[in-house]
């Protein structure tokens, strides 16, 4: 396939491989590196809202931490100075990648309840965001936050960052809703026009020798690709939003999975930090030659091709065969 081509969020992207949010956002030739491989648009790192920045700083701490990874991956990841977060060093690096990058790059904010720190989407779009990647990370942790009271939070804060831009507005999600298919047509409806599925979550571990809580941050793998791909397939023509894979691909295949579930784009972050900026070109010529070997010529004609609707054997998408599956275990 040699046209790859797309539209996200009403944006033409010359490849549906993105940048995911990721502290590259800081490393300028990494970025450009990554364009030169072929990135088709650029996540930046997220703007927290104030209120969050202490709590997500301690769950961002792994970066300091003992990420696995060898010396030459270690020199594409900046340093933890990325989190000093106020809005008006994010603005400026924000003006110097929409300057220095011929890809649309696209902000990300990060917060969970309505308040002023909504306005900071105004400023991105004055800045020269092309959208704004609003990342729902919430944790319930409170006996007297409902689900429902949390969901409703949750799409007002959509509604508010909606409200202040004209350009368009992605929402990520956490994989944990009882019926994301509910949540996704109340965050549509708030007017967003794409999803990213999903957020993958930072989980401390015990660490019984020294007896404290360890931070450590894995990078992802493949195997956390067949739940974003179950999500994309089960929503595929049943929301009007546009949607983006975010966690576990690492190969060309798990991007040409990603699309034939239904995904418009894909999103890469441990692969990158993992191995640099070359796993884009790796991951990009291995996904157009699967896909054009399986016979499609387009992203569209690809697009959705293994969702729920399409599938020649969809009902596997779906909880029949559940019990079928665990009884056939030997
Ligand atoms: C070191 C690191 C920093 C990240 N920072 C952000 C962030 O600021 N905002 C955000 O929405 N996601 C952030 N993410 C999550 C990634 O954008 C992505 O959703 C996740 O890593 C799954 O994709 P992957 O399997 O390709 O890594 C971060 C991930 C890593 C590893």
């Amino acid at each position: 396939m040699t046209d790859l081509t797309t539209r996200w969020l009403g944006l033409d992207l010359h490849s549906p491989l993105v940048v995911g949010a990721s502290p590259l956002t800081d490393d300028l030739d990494a970025l450009k590196a990554c364009v030169d491989a072929g990135a088709g648009a650029v996540v930046m790192h997220s703007l927290f809202e104030e209120q969050l920045v202490a709590e997500q700083m301690a769950a961002h701490r792994f970066i300091d931490s003992r990420i696995n990874m060898d010396a030459e991956a270690r020199s594409f990841f900046p340093g933890s100075e990325m989190f000093e977060m106020g809005s008006g060093s994010y603005l400026k690096r924000l003006k110097r990648l929409q300057g220095a990058l011929d890809v649309p790059v696209i902000a990300s904010l990060n917060g969970i309840s309505p308040g002023g720190w909504i306005q900071h989407a105004g400023e991105l779009e004055n800045a020269g965001a092309s959208a704004i990647e609003l990342n729902l990370y919430d944790l319930a942790t409170d006996p007297a936050d409902t689900a429902a009271t949390l969901e409703q939070r949750q799409l007002d804060v959509v509604r508010s960052v909606v409200e202040q831009v004209s350009i368009p507005v992605s929402v990520k999600l956490s994989p944990f809703y009882s019926a994301l298919p509910a949540f996704v047509a109340g965050v549509e409806a708030a007017g967003a026009r794409g999803l990213v599925l999903f957020n993958r979550f930072y989980q401390p571990d015990i660490d019984l020798d020294q007896l404290t809580l360890s931070r450590e941050l894995a990078l992802s793998s493949s195997a956390e690709l067949p739940l974003r791909l179950h999500a994309v397939a089960m929503l595929f023509n049943r929301t009007g939003l546009e949607m983006a894979v975010s966690g576990g691909v690492h190969t060309g295949d798990d991007a040409a999975k990603a699309l034939l579930s239904g995904a418009t784009v894909v999103q890469v972050v441990s692969a990158l930090l993992a191995e640099g900026p070359q796993a884009l070109a790796r991951i990009s010529d291995a996904m157009s030659r699967r896909l054009r070997g399986i016979g499609y010529n387009t992203l569209a004609e690809a697009r959705g091709a293994m969702s729920l609707d399409s599938a020649p054997d969809s009902q596997t998408w779906e909880r029949l065969n559940y019990a079928r599956l665990l009884h056939g275990w030997h």
